[in-house]
């Protein structure tokens, strides 16, 4: 199995000084106490590039929080794969239930962006997750598995990680128990491995949704979890560092 990864997902959060202040105090952080897992922070497009040269040689990794699935072309406001990988990132995160309902993004298209990021060299972070509804329905389990068969390319165990976040745990302190997170990513592995065959099986399945340095340890030494995508958290250097190094070593 790889190293767990520990993600930041910063969201439509940081400017240039505070952003550049939270990636120069990580650097430092990981400089003097490596973690015991893999590092990646997903800023805000307008700080990729600027993250990148400011995490560069550290062990840091860069990454986006959406891209289009064309190289090029007539899209005003969107951002590449390539043009990502062009500013330095390295994966990018896709899917994600705020871009799936804020921007009615499909499995369609998120698999559309799969494969491109994959075709630009970046690793790419799909998340999947049920809305409160659908847990209350019972239906989670289908939901995910759904919406793993229709955003999935082909070829994505090459590079790809998946992260299972239950949309109503995202930004409301509420967790899953670790019983139903270890059933999801249970699941999950079932699904990737079943798809992909031996590749399926060390994909990285990471949760997100309310993941901080009090729940972390917990959450991170449950079977087939594979990292944290972490929201709130990683705007704060030291609850991030401290999320890290709960990570499983
Ligand atoms: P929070 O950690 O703020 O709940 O956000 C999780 C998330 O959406 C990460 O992508």
């Amino acid at each position: 199995m790889p190293r767990q990864l520990i993600a930041g997902n910063w969201k439509m959060n940081g400017l240039s000084v505070a952003g550049t202040r939270l990636a120069g105090a990580l650097r430092e952080a990981v400089a003097t106490a490596p973690p015991p897992c893999d590092l990646l922070v997903c800023p805000p497009f307008t700080l990729v590039g600027r993250l990148a040269h400011v995490l560069l040689g550290s062990g840091v990794a860069v990454g986006g929080q959406d891209c289009h699935a064309e190289a090029a072309g007539a899209h005003t406001g969107d951002v590449s794969a390539p043009m990502l990988r062009d500013a330095g990132a390295t994966a990018v995160i896709l899917g994600h239930s705020e871009r799936r309902a804020g921007h009615g993004e499909t499995d369609g298209q998120v698999r559309a962006k799969a494969a491109a990021a994959l075709a630009a060299g970046l690793a790419p972070i799909v998340c999947v997750g049920e809305t409160l509804a659908e847990r209350e329905a019972g239906r989670q389990e289908a939901v995910v598995a759904a919406q793993l068969a229709g955003s999935l390319p082909d070829g994505f165990a090459v590079a790809g990680a998946v992260a299972y976040e239950p949309v109503w745990a995202i930004g409301t302190g509420k967790t899953p128990t670790e019983t139903e997170i270890a059933a999801m990513h249970a699941m999950i592995r079932r699904t990737l491995a079943a798809r992909f065959g031996t590749a399926g099986e060390s994909v990285r399945i990471l949760y997100g949704g309310s993941v901080k340095p009090s729940n972390a340890k917990a959450i991170l030494a449950l079977p087939e979890v594979g990292g944290a995508l972490v929201g709130g958290a990683s705007l704060v250097a030291e609850d991030f560092l401290a999320i890290a190094a709960a990570a499983r070593a």
